[in-house]
């Protein structure tokens, strides 16, 4: 089958890569794509969220199924759009529609939807600038420190943890105000969970479902989880804090409940959902859904899904996901972000990538880099993923951190605590 894959980051260069491997694709386009989708498939100058010219890619092309790796084309209903269009709507496309997509893309309706089917997660209260005055009193009733979530999208950055209270109030209406733009027009209040947290993924056609590997993801830029918040560092899987007998509550008091509630709900929802959870006690807690794969996770995720990759995208698409199997890889995968200097806030880009030809036993995912007069530059602030398999996460995490070292460029920063605290 021909496949196209939406998205350019380290995630959809893990996806290319494992799509690659299947006896079942004949060809893979990516779309906008980076310079390492570009060496197991083909890329297209197209924006991921550009769906009147993604149309016309498909009809060119003869593209039998479309992979959406990122949020954006989601939210803003890439599913509507082909489901709308009688040239495309038989062409399946892999990631819930506008509605299901909510789940990421308000925080409100997402806490909603998991208070209505006794999904475990952070007491909260939904404000806007009408009610105000109840925030504040809610805000009172809770201990520091306190969490404030924009509602909608806010690239990664709108959730904010503070530890004194009039500070939060404050923060509280200058979000409402518009901090965050429309997407902090409501904002979610919610109690504080202290524990540790890993991504659970599972896979769905809208009925069945197949978890995937689980992960770590390291969020902070600087070492020992100090610093900003960033889209990731670096990955771990497997995670050995989420035993079996921790899956089996996730699956039974969160997974479970959440594909069953968005079928008893009426939601089609045919892709992956993204469980962001916090181990609390030995019991997990849901801090937040994502309508997509994570980044870097997929980066891991990919190494450690031994079972055909293009197999279950059809079963989602046919609906009969039940019949398919997933099997792990038993080695550990691991994945370390190299990034640009100053990364989250202001860094360059167009720094020349030198090293990538000396890497041994990993695998380089690019996350932000672009080809320049032929030679590979950043172009984001994360810029490449590397990957390892290892008998354990140590063996695993030895040939990242040593490859990490031979691939170079100006202002390179990576986190070489990776996986240390697991
Ligand atoms: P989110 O975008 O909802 O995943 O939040 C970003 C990060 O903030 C999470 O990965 C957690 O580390 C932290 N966080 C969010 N909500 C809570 C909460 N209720 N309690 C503790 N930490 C939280
Ligand atoms: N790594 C976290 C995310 O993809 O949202």
């Amino acid at each position: 089958m021909n496949i196209l894959l939406l998205g350019s980051g380290g995630r959809e260069h893990a996806f290319a890569w494992k799509i690659a491997q299947s006896p079942k694709l004949n060809k893979l386009f990516i779309a906008p794509g980076n310079p390492g989708t570009a060496e197991v498939g083909t890329n297209l100058a197209i924006a991921a969220d550009n769906f009147p010219a993604l149309k016309v890619a498909v009809l060119e092309n003869a593209i039998d199924l479309v992979l959406v790796g990122p949020e954006d084309p989601l939210v803003k209903g890439i599913v509507d759009f082909f489901a709308a269009d009688e040239a495309i709507k038989h062409i399946p496309v892999v990631g819930p529609d506008k509605f299901g997509a909510q789940l990421e893309g308000s925080k409100d309706f997402s806490k909603q939807f998991m208070f209505r089917h006794n999904i475990p997660t952070a007491g909260y209260l939904s404000v806007t600038s009408e009610n105000i005055e109840a925030g504040i009193e809610f805000l009172k009733t809770l201990e520091a420190p306190y969490v404030l979530k924009a509602d909608g999208l806010a690239a990664g950055k709108g959730v904010l943890i503070l530890n004194d209270l009039n500070e939060t109030i404050s923060e509280l209406k200058s979000m409402l105000d518009g901090k965050f733009g429309a997407a902090s027009k409501t904002v979610v209040i919610e109690e504080f969970l202290s524990g540790i947290e890993c991504s659970v993924f599972v896979i769905t056609d809208g009925k069945n479902y197949k978890i995937l590997p689980e992960a770590k993801d390291y969020k902070r830029i600087g070492e020992g989880d100090k610093g900003l918040n960033t889209g990731g560092m670096g990955a771990v899987s497997p995670v050995p804090f989420a035993n079996d007998a921790f899956m089996k509550k996730v699956e039974d008091r969160i997974i479970r409940p959440t594909v069953e509630g968005l079928y008893s709900e009426g939601v089609i929802y045919k892709g992956f959902i993204f469980f962001g959870l916090i181990k609390v006690n030995g019991e997990p807690y849901t801090i937040e859904y994502n309508a997509r794969m994570g980044d870097p996770e997929t980066e891991v995720v990919m190494l450690r899904l031994k079972s055909d990759f293009v197999d279950l995208l059809e079963g989602v698409a046919a609906g009969n996901l039940n019949e398919k199997s997933v099997e792990f890889d038993e080695r550990s995968a691991v994945t370390v972000m190299l990034v640009s200097g100053g990364y989250p806030e202001e860094y360059e880009k167009g720094k020349e990538i030198s090293g990538l030809d000396k890497v041994q036993n990993s695998i380089v995912f690019h996350a932000g880099t672009a080809s320049k007069d032929g030679k590979i530059v950043t172009n984001g602030g994360r810029v490449i993923a590397v990957s390892s398999y290892g008998k354990s996460k140590e063996e695993a995490l030895a040939l990242s951190f040593k490859n990490a070292q031979l691939i170079d460029y100006e202002k390179k920063y990576f986190r070489s605590d990776i996986g240390f605290d697991l």
